[in-house]
């Protein structure tokens, strides 16, 4: 009896949790398409349109090597601090980078907890696309 019980929570939850997490995989692929491939290329490795669109100073860089110039283990806290930008310490200024936090807020509305913790879960998915794209 328990375990027909087990298991129909078992599919319950399967049903319920499965495709809540593919549509969060696809949002951080979609937030990289529409903030990030302009220039990192949609397979990150730093060719995207934008680079022969405009002359930017810096070239990007490829994102897929993170992880390798990281001695195999992709730096996933350091990204989400270059990606949100308010971070970023002067000296470290990534100025031709745009401030995704910023982007990534509703348009007129300061920083307040709420959405900073939205902006934080979509930068984290966007930072989990970029480390699926690691060469290995
Ligand atoms: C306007 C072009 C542009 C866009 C859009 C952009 N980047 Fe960048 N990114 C750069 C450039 C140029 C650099 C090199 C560092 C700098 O800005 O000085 C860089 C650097 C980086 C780095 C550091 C790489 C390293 O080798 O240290 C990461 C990680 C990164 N970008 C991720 C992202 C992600 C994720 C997005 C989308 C949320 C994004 N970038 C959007 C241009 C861009």
């Amino acid at each position: 009896m328990n375990r027909i019980r087990y298991l129909v929570c078992g599919a319950i939850l399967a049903t319920v949790v499965a495709p809540l997490s593919i549509a969060a995989a696809q949002t951080g692929k979609q937030d990289y398409e529409t903030y990030c491939a302009d220039c990192h290329g949609a397979d990150g490795k730093g060719n995207g349109p934008a680079n022969q669109a405009i002359a930017m100073s810096t070239t990007p860089p490829d994102i897929t090597l993170l992880a390798a110039r990281h001695g195999g283990k992709f730096p996933f806290d350091e990204v989400v601090d270059i990606v949100d930008g308010r971070k970023a310490i002067p000296s470290h200024a990534r100025l031709e980078m745009p401030f995704f936090a910023v982007k990534l807020q509703n348009p007129g509305e300061g920083f307040n907890p709420a959405s900073d913790a939205a902006v934080k879960k979509r930068i984290d998915a966007i930072v989990t696309y970029v480390e699926s794209l690691q060469t290995k």
